[in-house]
Order: C-alpha cells, then structure tokens, then sequence
C-alpha cells in the first residue's frame, strides 16, 4: 500500500483515456473483446484508489463519437458490455458511495442501456464520495456542439445577451457542466494523443502517456502518477513565483 500524499497535493480531477483493451487481446490470441472485459475489470480497482489519493472527480472515457466505425460485431459487443457492467456494479458503486455521471449524446444509444444510465445516475445522486463520471458516445468536438446549440436557442429566446458571452458562459452549456476542469489527464498504451476527450476542459490540464495497456493498469500506477503530479509547477499561463 502506498502512502496517500497530502491532498493538497494532488489533483482533484483525474480523466483516464483507457486505450490498448484490443492490443492486450490480440497479444493473447484472444478476441478484442476479450480486451474490453478485462479492462471493464480494472475500472473498480482505480475507483477504489481514488479517496486515498484524494482524488475527488474521475472521469473515464468507454466510447467516443468515432467508435462506431468500429465492427459491428465490436460496437454490439461493447454495448452489451456497459448493459452489464452497469447491472452488476451498481451496488457496489452505492455501497462504495460513488456518484456516478455519463456525459455524452445519448440519443443515439438504444433505449435499454440508456434507462440503465439514467437509473444508475438517480441511484448514486444522494452519495458524495467518488465523482465517476463515464464518457459514453463522448466527443469534444460533439459536446461543444450540442452546447452551442443550446446557447444558440437561448440566445433566439432572449435568455442570453450575445454581448455578455465570454470564457465562463460557454462551460455552463456543456455536458461538464457541474464538473470542475480535469486537472491530470492521463493516457495508457503509449499512444499521446487527447482523441477529441474533453478539448474545452482539458486547456490547462497536465498529461501523462504511459506505455502500459489499460487493462495492466490499476492502483499502483495511478498513484504512482497523482504524485508525479504533485511534483509538477501549474502555472496557467503565469511566471513561476
Ligand atoms: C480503447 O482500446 C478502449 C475502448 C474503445 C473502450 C473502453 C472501454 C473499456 C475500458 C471497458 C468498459 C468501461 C466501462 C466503464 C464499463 P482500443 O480498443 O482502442 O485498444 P487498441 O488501441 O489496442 O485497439
């Protein structure tokens, strides 16, 4: 067990991009299905380590806006794999107070696994440990999007002076909306790109690549990054004091 580091220390907000589920598989032989369970696995094991850490928000991204163009057999699978990952863990994401979010469009899921994200949601709402927040049909470019047609619609309404937009304003419409910015974003699988996960969010954040593919990583990893995150100077823009 590693020692929790002052919280003030650490970041409030981590957001996980969970890449290399198909590599791990195909390194076993097996289907990249196969990857994807084993990586729904790993998804307790990080939330559990998050209230040592101090870790207040955790946001993970399960499928984006351009995963559809995955196999169909890929995508079906996938979505079936939420359908019972929400089944099964909901009571211990309760019993483990975990509120639980998803940000994403949801129209274009079906209606059966969008009922489960909306009772998972009414059912973790009273509990104030661990924020986890699921990416689900997430793209940043589609959440500003949608946000700027609400605003758009506002504006129409005469709920919204054009004059009076600025940086604050826009946050408000996003699907983030009572989230705090991610402070540390990390990446697994070696790949450093951000894929389109939280563009407006993440301006100020800090990365982390790591080689490792998300269903090798867990606990020991995660802290391992809080605290080199604790070590780093955030200045936004400022000079060092
Ligand atoms: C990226 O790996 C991973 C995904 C597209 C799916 C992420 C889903 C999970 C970790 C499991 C479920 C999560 C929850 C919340 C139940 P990849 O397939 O792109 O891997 P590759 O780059 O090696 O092909």
């Amino acid at each position: 067990m590693v020692k929790p580091i002052r919280q003030t220390d650490g970041p409030d907000h981590v957001a996980i991009i969970m890449d290399g589920n198909g590599r791990w598989a195909t390194q076993r032989g097996r289907p990249r299905l196969f990857g994807h369970h084993a990586g729904a696995k790993r998804v307790r094991e990080v939330v559990e380590a998050c209230p040592d850490l101090g870790v207040k928000y955790l946001t993970i991204f399960a499928f984006s806006t351009e995963n559809w163009k995955r196999t169909q057999v890929e995508v079906a699978g996938l979505m079936s794999l939420f359908r019972r990952y929400i089944t099964k863990e909901t009571r211990a994401l309760k019993a483990e107070n975990v509120r639980v979010r998803f940000i994403g469009d949801r129209p274009r899921l079906d209606a059966k696994l969008r009922k489960l994200m909306d009772d998972l949601e009414e059912h973790t709402c009273h509990c104030d440990g661990v924020n986890l927040t699921i990416a689900l049909n997430y793209g940043g470019r589609d959440e500003v999007a949608r946000a700027t047609q609400r605003l758009a619609r506002d504006v129409r309404d005469g709920k919204l002076d054009p004059e009076s937009i600025d940086e604050e304003t826009l946050p408000r419409y996003l699907d983030t909306c009572v989230l705090p910015d991610p402070d540390l974003v990390i990446r697994t699988s070696g790949e450093a790109r951000i894929s389109n996960f939280l563009l407006w969010q993440s301006a100020y954040a800090e990365y982390e690549f790591v080689e490792t593919l998300w269903p090798d990583f867990g606990a020991e990893e995660m802290t391992r990054l809080v605290h080199a995150y604790g070590k780093r100077d955030r200045r936004f823009g400022a000079v060092a004091q």
